[in-house]
């Protein structure tokens, strides 16, 4: 409970917070989904929420953008409270669905159109918007076609316009790249910074690839079965860990994790071991890896590799949840949204 609490905060500047929860929790029935989520989004940040399938992402947001009622606990988002005042909170925000919430039927100039209307955005203003929004996400080539038409790169990047048509302060991004082919990814990528750098547009996004939120966000924010397990900045979340992380794949990892506690050697930081693998986090990790295989060697167990490498966002995941978030990811379920979004079939 108490890592709950760790650096929660860190990093937000007085004043300038648009998004601010207090113990924000959803049950259904008797599955806690949201777990007293209290944080704090800065103004014109990109804030990641990371955590595997079934964390609780797409509920805590779902509850910001009002889309769910909250069990217990508050929310403030741009000023207004999700309860109270959700029609102003919806004013606010742009959302860009984890499902593919498209018309198919209609051509991407349709779908922005009824979007822009809907705000009650006039019809001389919602053509310049159009324009605009499509522009950023370089479709404008493709504007009258149908959306069935589209790739399924090319339909993610047209949500976005659509999240971007009424001009939000901030824009809610549920898993943004999800299935999509790694130049596509970055694509995305190029426009999520574009908006904050051009616009001041506050972000959040949900998503379950390390190297998103490493690559994109000012803050993360790591979930797992609905609790905040850390909050801060990648650079603090990495070297809260410490050390360098020497990875060995052997049979046994726990055998040699307890031969090297034995051993008591003073440079260890600290071991966690899941399946077939040993995380060693060190000091001067180059010097240290001749005493470890040395210890393998003698007991006569055969390592399958060794890698060393400074702390990255897995390493920070697997420490304070002691589980792979990888290993987390490999559902059923995934891997068919993966398809059917990769395949335009999403509904
Ligand atoms: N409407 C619902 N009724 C019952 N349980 C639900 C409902 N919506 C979500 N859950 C459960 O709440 C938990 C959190 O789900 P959520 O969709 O928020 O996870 P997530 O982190 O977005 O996962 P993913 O990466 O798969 O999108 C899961 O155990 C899920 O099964
Ligand atoms: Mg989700």
């Amino acid at each position: 409970m108490l890592l709950k609490y760790f650096s929660k905060n860190k990093g937000v500047k007085m004043n300038n917070c648009i998004i601010e929860t207090k113990a924000l929790t959803k049950k259904f029935n008797s599955l806690i989904a949201v777990n007293n989520v209290s944080i704090k989004v800065n103004k014109g940040e990109i804030f990641g929420i990371l955590g595997p399938n079934g964390a609780g992402k797409t509920t805590l947001i779902s509850m910001l953008i009002t889309m769910k009622k909250p069990s217990s606990g508050e929310a403030v988002v741009d000023g207004f409270d999700i309860r109270k005042n959700p029609d102003d909170v919806r004013k606010s925000i742009g959302i860009v669905f984890q499902d593919p919430s498209l018309d198919e039927e209609l051509t991407a100039f349709e779908n922005l159109e009824m979007h822009a209307a809907l705000y009650g955005i006039t019809k001389k203003e919602r053509e310049k918007r159009i324009k605009e929004v499509i522009h950023v996400v370089e479709l404008d080539e493709r504007l009258t076609d149908l959306v069935k038409t589209y790739s399924g790169g090319m339909r993610r990047r047209l949500e976005i316009a659509r999240g971007l048509i009424h001009r939000p302060k901030i824009l809610f991004l549920d898993e943004p790249t999800l299935g999509l082919d790694p130049q596509t990814r970055k694509r995305i990528w190029d426009y999520i910074r574009k908006l904050k750098k051009e616009n001041n547009t506050t972000i959040i996004l949900t998503t379950h690839y390390m190297d998103e939120a490493d690559s994109l966000c000012d803050r993360i924010a790591i979930i797992d079965h609905g609790n905040i397990i850390i909050l801060d900045n990648n650079e603090n979340l990495k070297n809260s860990i410490g050390g360098d992380v020497i990875s060995i794949k052997i049979a046994e990892p726990k055998k040699l994790r307890e031969k090297i506690e034995n051993a008591q050697l003073k440079w260890i930081k600290g071991m966690e071991e899941y399946n077939d693998e040993l995380k060693i986090r060190v000091e001067m990790g180059e010097r240290r890896i001749p005493k470890i295989i040395e210890i393998a060697k003698n007991n006569n167990w055969e390592i399958e590799s060794v890698n060393l490498h400074k702390p990255t966002l897995d390493d920070v995941f697997f420490h304070y949840t002691g589980k792979d978030i990888r290993e987390e990811n490999g559902s059923v379920k995934d891997l068919i949204r993966i398809r059917r979004k990769a395949w335009g079939k999403g509904r």
